[in-house]
């Protein structure tokens, strides 16, 4: 069924479905990255575990009414999605304030956003995904006004959805990033990854950084973390 490797990237390899065209196979490794590739490790157990949370994310998003790529999880470490032409845009929405906008803008960590704050950056390694406004990513990117619209509107949908989500596991939802790609037929939909290393998840009752911010900031075991929230999710699922 896997066919040839078709481009891998920092977090996963992508692979071509063999007489499916339209799909394809997303293959989670265990490197971790930040600083765009600047710091570099590996976590044995990391391709699983975002895999499965991942997976459990966009189950939910769906049951939910949010449409995504995602098709199926296929095994510990891979998924089946169909397959889209991705925009070139890292869409973040932020609740609480952490990580880039605290260095950017002078917010201080924990400052809470009302309404949420959503924010483009241009998916470019090269330029270091720089931010960017909307004029640029018509330009950049040749999305039309309508198209931009609906992405941040989902996006937005994705973030009052997974508050509600992460808070049933005891977890605030300071920020994400999401990624979205067009069908065949130029339909919008999410895709790429929901999981630790996109989202800041922060423990309700002490506090703690339980996503990507343990391996950056050096303050943690990241496979216990990443453990814990799939856990807590899999809890979730079977006590519903
Ligand atoms: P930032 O505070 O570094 O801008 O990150 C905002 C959110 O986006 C945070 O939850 C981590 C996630 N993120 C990614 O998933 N990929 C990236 O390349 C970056 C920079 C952030
Ligand atoms: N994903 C980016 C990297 O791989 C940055 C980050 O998540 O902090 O470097």
């Amino acid at each position: 069924m896997k066919g040839s490797l078709l481009y891998e990237g920092k977090a996963k390899k992508v692979y071509h479905v063999n007489d499916h065209p339209d799909q394809l196979i997303l293959s989670y490794k265990n490197d971790a990255t930040a600083f765009n590739g600047k710091k570099k490790d590996q976590f044995e157990g990391k391709g699983r575990l975002n895999n499965l949370i991942t997976s459990k994310v966009f189950q939910y998003l769906k049951q939910n009414g949010i449409s995504s790529h995602f098709i199926e999880e296929l095994n510990d470490t891979e998924q089946l999605v169909a397959k889209t032409d991705i925009v070139p845009l890292e869409v973040v929405v932020r609740n609480v304030a952490a990580g880039s906008i605290t260095r950017r803008l002078g917010i201080k960590e924990k400052e809470i956003f009302t309404p949420p704050l959503l924010e483009l950056f241009y998916k470019d390694d090269d330029l270091d995904d720089p931010l960017i406004n909307d004029a640029h990513a018509y330009h950049l990117t040749g999305i039309s006004e309508e198209d931009l619209d609906s992405i941040k509107q989902m996006a937005l949908q994705v973030n009052e959805q997974l508050i509600e989500l992460f808070k049933q596991v005891e977890l605030q939802l300071v920020d994400f990033k999401l990624e979205f790609g067009r069908l065949q037929d130029g339909t919008i939909v999410l895709a790429d990854e929901i999981s630790p290393d996109t989202c800041r998840l922060w423990d309700i009752t002490t506090g703690e950084k339980m996503d990507k911010d343990v391996f950056r900031e050096n303050i943690g075991d990241l496979i216990s973390v990443y453990e814990t929230i799939l856990q807590r999710l899999e809890e979730h699922t079977c006590a519903k």
